[in-house]
């Protein structure tokens, strides 16, 4: 949204959230999303034509278009728990549009959601008993996190679905030009609002998918002697496969890959569909696999005991340029070294201390064992191993020989991300190993 009102000035955007915390920091110097590149989109348009207010109904009535964009996460209850998406927020905003909505309006699904969710919604609008017509899109968002900005200002595409009526392709159109003020129109497309609603979910899905493919060859990689950044160069020249997206690592988190491929899934079953859902979930399991695999590693290389000894796991947040730790692969690592207790303490440039401690422990608990430092350094002194498990930048330049001395002997870096020189580290004195790498 801050986008938008950064390209159309003469256009008012009024974001509106009921966590008038949210709401607040966003009016602030202290963003709530850490993404390189925003705070300046943010501040150029805020009081301009971007406004931040807790005040939804004041905004659903003036609104000509409105985005909902609310979180859409893993049911965790019920029917389809663990898989099926939670639409009770999405039905929450739909039941008070029908309630206070006093024009005809153009309603945006911005959210990620299952398919026939524009079904559910213009059935609650249809009812609101005051005759008024609404047009329901999808418009799913493809930005990445840590590169939202540039992923924005210059998007693959923009994905537009609607009713293939003449009033559902008037409000397309009327979306499509709020894009085509920055985005070239080739690069607008307008499909059915199915099409569109379900390729959010796809393109998550293959996403993920090339992910856990190279990670799972990792795991032969490491058995044979091959390298996987080889395999992967080698396999990403054929045009046909692509280099992108194609990086091993520790395994995949963030908010959306898991819980929109376990929302696909879901879907393919309640459609009869087990086989396409069985395909499709082993994504998650493969992920899953690789995570684990990750600290298996470490335990057994560190002569099958981590108990008491200090781990040094830098990064936290499911990957660089942000402070989302959503599902981040850190959680599973840290949760399963506590496990075997050792004494983890976690470095990440962005994700405060109380957040690394809620996501690993659960709200409001406490583990002696689990410490976080105030930089690299620290974390590292006295480590008997290091663990790197996002790929901060700031982490390719430490001095690894000032670590290595501070370290009992033998020392061991574990480097989840592939981003480190293991000969180099191997010549300071490290037994260093990566992701699918050889052996020394
Ligand atoms: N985070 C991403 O990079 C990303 C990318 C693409 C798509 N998406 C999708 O966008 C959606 C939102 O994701 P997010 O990461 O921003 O989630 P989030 O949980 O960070 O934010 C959702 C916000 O909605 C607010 N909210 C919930 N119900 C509300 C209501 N009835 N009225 C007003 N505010 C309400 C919440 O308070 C919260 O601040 C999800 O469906 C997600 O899958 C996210």
């Amino acid at each position: 949204m801050a986008m938008i009102a950064s390209k159309c000035p003469d256009i008012t955007v009024t974001v509106v959230d009921m966590n008038a915390a949210r709401i607040a920091a966003w009016q602030s110097d202290k963003l709530p999303i850490y993404e390189p590149g925003l705070a300046a989109v943010v501040s150029g348009a805020l009081g301009r034509n971007l406004h931040f207010s807790t005040d939804v109904v004041g905004a659903i009535k003036a609104a000509d278009i409105i985005f909902v964009s609310v979180n859409t996460p893993t049911k965790t209850y019920g029917v389809g728990a663990g898989r099926a998406a939670d639409l009770r927020y999405i039905e929450s905003v739909a039941r008070t549009i029908a309630e206070h909505a006093s024009g005809e309006k153009i309603i945006v699904e911005k959210s990620t959601i299952p398919v026939k969710t524009a079904d559910a919604i213009r059935t609650i609008l249809a009812s609101n008993g005051n005759g008024l017509k609404f047009q329901v899109l999808s418009n799913p968002e493809f930005l990445a996190e840590g590169t939202a900005v540039a992923d924005l200002t210059n998007p693959d595409r923009v994905l537009i679905g609607g009713e293939r009526t003449p009033e559902g392709e008037k409000a397309m159109q009327q979306l499509v030009e709020v894009y085509a003020r920055w985005v070239a129109r080739d690069r607008i497309i307008t499909t059915n609002l199915w099409s569109s609603e379900l390729s959010k979910l796809v393109a998550n899905a293959f996403l993920a998918q090339r992910i856990s493919s190279i990670n799972s060859i990792s795991a032969l990689c490491e058995a044979t002697g091959a390298d996987v950044d080889e395999v992967a160069n080698a396999i990403g020249k054929d045009s046909r496969i692509g280099p992108k997206f194609l990086k091993s690592s520790v395994g995949f988190g963030g908010s959306c890959f898991q819980k929109d491929i376990l929302n696909l899934t879901y879907l393919c079953e309640s459609f009869g569909l087990p086989e396409v859902a069985s395909y499709w979930n082993q994504v998650v399991t493969m992920n899953d696999w690789q995570k684990s695999r990750f600290t298996a590693r470490i335990i057994k290389q560190l002569f099958n005991t981590v108990a008491d000894k200090k781990i040094a796991v830098l990064g936290f947040a499911f990957k660089k340029d942000t402070n989302d730790t959503r599902e981040s692969a850190a959680i599973n690592v840290c949760r399963e070294l506590l496990t075997e207790h050792a004494n983890v303490c976690v470095y990440d440039p962005k994700v405060p201390a109380a957040e690394i401690t809620a996501d690993t422990l659960g709200p409001g608990q406490m583990n002696s064992r689990l410490t976080v430092a105030p930089d690299a350094y620290a974390a590292c002194a006295g480590a008997h191993a290091i663990a790197v498990v996002t790929e901060w930048d700031e982490f390719k330049k430490l001095d690894f020989a000032r670590i290595f001395a501070g370290m009992p002997k033998p020392a061991f870096v574990f480097d989840g991300r592939n981003i480190l020189d293991l000969d180099a580290l191997r010549k300071i004195g490290f037994c260093a190993s990566g992701i699918g790498k050889p052996s020394a």
